[in-house]
C-alpha cells in the first residue's frame, strides 16, 4: 500500500484565535540543522545548519504565551528534531509538568523513526502526534525515507491510528523556495493569498511572524523576545495579520505575485506592521 493512504492529513484549524493574550497555537524552532538539505527547504535545512537547545528560560515564555488548555498546540519543527530528541523529550516532559495539556505536534522527516517513536511515547498524556514531510515519505521531490524507517513509522499508525500524519505536498517559495524543486509538476506551488500561519519562538529566544520564513530577519517578522510581555506579543501577532490583509495582500495582488514571493523578495518596498515596542516582561 502507498504510504500516502496509510498517513492522512491533518485538517487545518482557524488562523489568528487569541484569548486573553494567549494564541492558539506556537511553533517552537531550534534552528535549520538537519540530517537532510531537501532542494525546496524553506529553511535552508541542512547538517551544517544551526542549532540551540530549550531551556527553561525558551519554555517559560512558550508557557506564557500559547492556550494551557486542551485547544492550545505546540508544534515542534527544525531543522529536523529527532537529532536531539533527548531534548525535544525534556521540553515535552517541562511543558507538561506546568500545566500545559494541549497538544503536541512533532514535524519530522522520519528517517529517525525509533526516536520519533520515542518522543510521541514519551508524552505522559499521550497527546503528541507527529507530521512527516510529505516529500521524504513518498519519494515525489527529495530521496525516500529508508524502507525500514517508512515500516515502522507505517506500522505504528496501523497500531495507533491518528498519531502519524503526512504534511501537505504545497511547496511555497520561501528559503530554497520553488525554482529547484524537482518533484512533480502537478503539485501546488503558488497562491497570492499568505496562508496565515501561527508564529514561531526561536531557542535564540526571538518571536517571528512566520515559520515559512524564520531564516528571514527583516523587521516585517520581529514580534519581539522572551522578554517581552505576552500583550506585547498577542498585539504584534494581530498587528502582522492586519498588515498581511491591509499591505502584504493587495501588493501581491497589484503585482501578481505569490504571496511568500513578496515576503522573500520584495519587503523592502513594504512598510512594516504597526508593532508595539517589546516591552519589559512582567517578572
Ligand atoms: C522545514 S521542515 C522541518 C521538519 C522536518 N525536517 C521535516 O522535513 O518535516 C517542516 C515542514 O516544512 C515543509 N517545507 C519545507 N520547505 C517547504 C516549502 N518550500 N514549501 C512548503 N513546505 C515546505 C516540509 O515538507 C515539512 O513538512
Ligand atoms: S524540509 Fe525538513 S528534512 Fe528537508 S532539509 Fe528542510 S528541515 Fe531538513
Ligand atoms: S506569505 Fe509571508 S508570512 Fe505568509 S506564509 Fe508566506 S512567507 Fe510566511
Amino acid at each position: 500500500m502507498p504510504a500516502h493512504t496509510i498517513f492522512k492529513e491533518r485538517s487545518s484549524r482557524d488562523r489568528g484565535v487569541i484569548q486573553q493574550n494567549r494564541l492558539m497555537e506556537l511553533h517552537l524552532y531550534p534552528g535549520n540543522q538537519c540530517n537532510r538539505d531537501c532542494s525546496f527547504c524553506t529553511v535552508f535545512g541542512s547538517p551544517k545548519g544551526n542549532y540551540a537547545e530549550y531551556t527553561q528560560t525558551h519554555l517559560d515564555a512558550v508557557l506564557q504565551t500559547v492556550m494551557l488548555h486542551e485547544q492550545g498546540a505546540v508544534k515542534f519543527y527544525g531543522g529536523e528534531p529527532t537529532l536531539n530528541h533527548e531534548n525535544v523529550i525534556w521540553a515535552i516532559a517541562y511543558l507538561r509538568q506546568h500545566g500545559y495539556q494541549g497538544a503536541i505536534v512533532i514535524y519530522s522527516n522520519g528517517i529517525q523513526a525509533a526516536r520519533l517513536l520515542e518522543i510521541l511515547e514519551s508524552d505522559p498524556l499521550q497527546n503528541t502526534t507527529a507530521s512527516l514531510n510529505y516529500s521524504i515519505t513518498t519519494g515525489d521531490g527529495a530521496p525516500q525515507m529508508p524502507r525500514q524507517s517508512l515500516e515502522r513509522l507505517e506500522q505504528y499508525e496501523i497500531d495507533h491510528p491518528g498519531t502519524i500524519a503526512i504534511g501537505h505536498s504545497d511547496v511555497v517559495d520561501s528559503g530554497r523556495g520553488v525554482e529547484p524543486f524537482s518533484g512533480e509538476t502537478t503539485r501546488p506551488k503558488a497562491s497570492s493569498r499568505c496562508p496565515h500561519c501561527y508564529p514561531v519562538l526561536t531557542t535564540e529566544g526571538k518571536f517571528h511572524a512566520c515559520p515559512f520564513a524564520i531564516e528571514n530577519q527583516a523587521p516585517h517578522f520581529q514580534l519581539g523576545t522572551v522578554n517581552s510581555s505576552p500583550e506585547t506579543i498577542a498585539h504584534n501577532f494581530q498587528a502582522f495579520f492586519d498588515w498581511l490583509d491591509q499591505v502584504h495582500e493587495p501588493f501581491a495582488a497589484e503585482h501578481q505575485l505569490p504571496a511568500c514571493t513578496v515576503c522573500w523578495k520584495h519587503l523592502e518596498q513594504l512598510p512594516p506592521p504597526e508593532f508595539r515596542e517589546a516591552i519589559a516582561a512582567q517578572s
